[in-house]
């Protein structure tokens, strides 16, 4: 007997009374991916107000590393909210917050850095780049295609997709240079992809800008929203020597990659990649509102005083979740169990690969895993179609998955890593037999089936 238990329909009468509800009351952009509203949930699993229950490979969207509801971060988050749940850090300052900062550190390699904590990962990518602007007094910021660091003004111009993320918001922020990011499966030279990425770059410094006035390159290790894209090899190190040469800063966003979800606590670990700063947000405290920037002193002191900060930025309380994860992170060696998750899942779909032509590339570091879905497999003509049956089927029979990628045809696995090897081998049941009822078929693209 398996955990997963859906019975009648999706959504059941009473998600379908409270989804009615939020038509009148929030705004439609914030539209549902699953129409089954969450009653309560323990680590890789939730309970419908239904009674329906589902395995969750999507976790919070990548914040559930430690699963749901970890009884030590629910301990944690009680006992700091007994204690005090706010003061603003600036006003009156707390050891959870310093605690936090000093664990933190050691997580990112140690060493002689500094950490500041912001809400939400848009937030922190905008104050890594003013870190990056004052530590350099330049202007200019270097971004790459296919990426997503966030929904603010300037995250959303670092953004790339214009569909669903920037049409219509414009204009966007200024001295915001887009290169090109290898996406090996995508481009005409496969493996060369990195090397002509960072010509592209080069080049650009003549064509495009001075390199003089670049404060600072951001770039995913891995990209998450732009389709769990793995850049070859020599690519994140090629970055880093240029951006050296050239004075300019690299910012590591690791708010999808970061905290072992890859099976090294930071993605750039894999690439011999050591980023000037780094960026962590989702799983840093299990879904309660904290994002972290971390980087050497002269970075990170080089802003005025007050220049730095908000009201609720590195709330105790969830401070105090992020330091519980990281303790549950160590504790259940969460970084070396995200290569048996990610090899669990990569070994089901490299299986299923021989009878589902639809199949495409099954690709990834660690437990973070991606499949992407192709109408041929001569062509790759991209086929958002068929992952969106799939996905709409496994969620009928309790299993919740999300996509990604520029053209919607990339199922990402975020499971959360306390993943039992029975759900997981019981969500991958669910989910092969989906992809082999779905052969040939096709549901409709849903773009708000991402979240990012
Ligand atoms: C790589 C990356 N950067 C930035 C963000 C934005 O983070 P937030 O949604 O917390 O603002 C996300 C969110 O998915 C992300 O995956």
């Amino acid at each position: 007997m398996g955990v997963v238990n859906v019975s009648g329909e999706i959504p059941g009468p009473r998600s379908k009374a409270i989804l009615a509800r939020k038509e009148r009351a929030v705004c439609d952009p914030l539209d549902i991916h699953v129409p089954a509203v969450i009653d309560r949930a323990l680590g890789a699993t939730f309970t419908d107000v239904d009674g329906n229950t589902f395995l969750d490979l999507s976790g919070g969207l990548g914040c559930h590393l430690v699963g749901y509801s970890h009884p030590k971060v629910v301990e944690a988050v009680r006992a700091q909210a007994e204690r005090f749940s706010h003061t603003d850090f600036s006003v009156i300052p707390y050891e959870i917050y310093v605690e936090l900062a000093e664990r933190l550190v050691r997580s990112v390699g140690g060493g002689d850095r500094k950490v500041a904590f912001f809400n939400a990962g848009a937030e922190a990518v905008e104050n890594a780049v003013k870190f990056a602007k004052a530590a350099t007094g330049r202007q200019a910021l270097i971004c790459f295609e296919g990426a997503f660091h966030g929904r603010t003004l300037l995250t959303m111009s670092l953004t790339s997709r214009h569909k669903p993320y920037k049409t219509g918001f414009g204009p966007f922020a200024p001295e915001v240079y887009r290169f090109p990011y290898p996406y090996p499966y995508r481009s005409a030279d496969g493996e060369g992809a990195g090397r002509r990425a960072l010509e592209a770059l080069e080049r650009g410094f003549t064509t495009v800008v001075d390199p003089s006035t670049v404060a600072a390159a951001i770039v995913e290790p891995v990209q998450g929203e732009g389709g769990f894209v793995v850049p070859t090899p020599e690519f994140l190190s090629g970055l880093a020597e240029i951006c050296a040469r050239h004075g300019i800063l690299t910012i590591a966003d690791e708010i999808q990659t970061g905290c072992g979800r890859t099976g090294a606590f930071l993605a750039s670990e894999h690439f011999d990649f050591e980023p000037d700063v780094v960026v962590l947000a989702k799983a840093l405290a299990g879904g309660y509102p904290l994002a972290a920037v971390a980087a050497r002193p002269e970075i990170m002191d080089a802003p005025g005083p007050s220049s730095i900060g908000g009201t609720y930025v590195g709330n105790p309380v969830a401070c105090a979740a992020a330091n519980a994860v990281l303790q549950v992170i160590e504790e259940e060696g969460l970084v070396e169990r995200a290569e048996v998750v990610g090899k669990a899942i990569r070994s089901r779909w490299e299986g299923l690969a021989s009878q589902v032509e639809e199949i495409g590339e099954v690709r990834g570091l660690g437990a973070m895993i991606g499949v992407e879905f192709v109408k041929d497999r001569g062509t790759r003509e991209p086929n958002g179609e068929y992952l969106s049956a799939l996905m709409h089927g496994a969620m009928h029979r309790g299993v919740v998955t999300v996509s990604c990628g520029a053209y919607h045809n990339v199922l990402r696995h975020l499971v959360p890593l306390v993943i039992s090897d029975a759900e997981l081998d019981e969500a991958l049941d669910v989910l092969s037999e989906v992809a082999l009822e779905s052969r040939g078929k096709a549901g409709p693209v849903e773009e708000s089936s991402e979240g990012d």
